[in-house]
């Protein structure tokens, strides 16, 4: 398969299974919501006439940030009661928009937060083309978010020979991909410039590489992209795949450190500080694996296939396209599927056998800039 464009090949898995499974993302927002609700108090008051605008870069299906939309309009209507709040969810074109707006409604599981009933003059739409590029007209924004999201990249620059991540790549390869997350994170960065008006800030929760080279999925116990690798290698080495579809299972994500994040807000020169952002605040963090947290709160009272049986959900909900995506598509779409499926319950026998090490704690860099200019 020929390297493709990220907007093409990544999506959440869809009908509500990504917000129903992806229990620490929405855990990950939660905890910094006082990040947007600061950045609510900090915003320069937007020119008489215009409403007030929020995006959320990536929402998926809006689930994980339903609660702290909810309590960002709040503060923004207890310092602007007369204002108009336009909200905007944006993501890729192939992303599940009916469950979003379902979720919004509280037309699924979740009846909570809808903030849409709860306060007057707020307005909702959505956006699918990818935040690479402006995707907002110029000085119209005043909060932009984002969660877990900006770690994709824009395209591939090359398959990863022997591993599926860039955090098992090395020499050039690793370049390539570094490259390749810089320049998208400089676009990204001026982009939001333009749509930002001047006092207005963006929040991002970034998925990373901390300090002590931790990420998702290894923080100390098994590593979770190794054994995506592993597993995915066996399918080969069982004859299931092909040699092309072992190799083409190639994330197009790249985790930035937090020296990565900030090196555009310390250089003068750059095209981010020349677009007027500064840099507020940055700084990494782990939430746990609620997953794994449960089942070691229940100390024994949860057996290791039930946490095996909870916790492949949650790798499944974003991970599976790129499996998919790396199966030849003159097979049938049933073969495909389940093949995706053998590997996956792969996944889960493995844990089941032996569940120590094996979870998937969340590491982030926290970021809030402001535009000055
Ligand atoms: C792991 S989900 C995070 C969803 C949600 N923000 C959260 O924190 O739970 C990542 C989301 O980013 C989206 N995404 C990936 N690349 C994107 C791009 N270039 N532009 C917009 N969304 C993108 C994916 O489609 C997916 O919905």
């Amino acid at each position: 398969m020929s390297i493709s464009k990220t907007a093409a090949t990544v999506a959440m898995k869809g009908g509500g299974y990504y917000s129903q499974s992806t229990l620490g993302a929405k855990d990950v927002i939660d905890n910094a919501s006082h990040m947007l609700v600061e950045a609510a108090a900090a915003i320069s008051e937007p020119p008489a006439g215009h409403p007030i605008q929020i995006a959320d870069f990536g929402a998926a299906d809006g689930g994980t940030s339903k609660k702290t939309i909810r309590d960002t309009i709040a503060a923004l209507r207890a310092r602007f009661p007369d204002r108009q709040i336009q909200v905007t969810y944006t993501d890729l074109p192939s992303n599940d928009y009916s469950n979003l707006f379902k979720n919004l409604l509280g037309l699924t599981d979740d009846h909570e937060n809808n903030y849409i009933d709860e306060f007057q003059d707020v307005f909702i739409n959505a956006c699918g083309i990818g935040f690479h590029r402006q995707l907002l007209p110029d000085a119209c924004l005043d909060i932009g978010f984002s969660a877990t999201a900006m770690h994709y990249i824009s395209e591939k620059p090359c398959e990863i020979e022997d591993h599926v991540h860039m955090v098992g790549a090395s020499g050039a390869t690793l370049t390539a991909y570094a490259n390749r997350a810089a320049k998208d994170w400089e676009n990204i960065l001026v982009a939001r410039a333009k749509e930002l008006h001047t006092g207005g800030h963006l929040v991002f929760m970034n998925f990373g590489i901390d300090e002590e080279g931790r990420y998702l999925g290894n923080t100390g116990g098994i590593n979770m992209f190794d054994t995506f690798h592993v597993l995915w290698k066996a399918m080969r080495d069982d004859g299931l795949i092909t040699d092309e579809e072992c190799r083409d299972a190639s994330f197009p994500q790249y985790y930035r450190t937090r020296q990565e994040f900030c090196a555009p807000f310390t250089d003068d020169n750059s095209a981010v500080r020349k677009a007027g952002l500064r840099l507020v605040s940055a700084h990494t963090g782990i939430v746990k694996c609620p997953y794994r947290s449960a089942y070691e709160a229940a100390a024994g009272a949860m057996n290791p296939r039930e946490l095996a049986r909870s916790y492949i959900p949650t790798l499944r909900s974003w991970s599976e396209t790129v499996f998919l995506n790396a199966l030849d598509p003159t097979r049938e779409l049933k073969e495909r599927t389940n093949l995706v499926d053998t590997f996956y319950q792969r996944y889960e026998d493995l844990v089941a056998s032996n569940p120590d090490g094996h979870a998937m704690d969340y590491v982030h860099c926290y970021i809030a800039i402001e535009k000055i200019t």
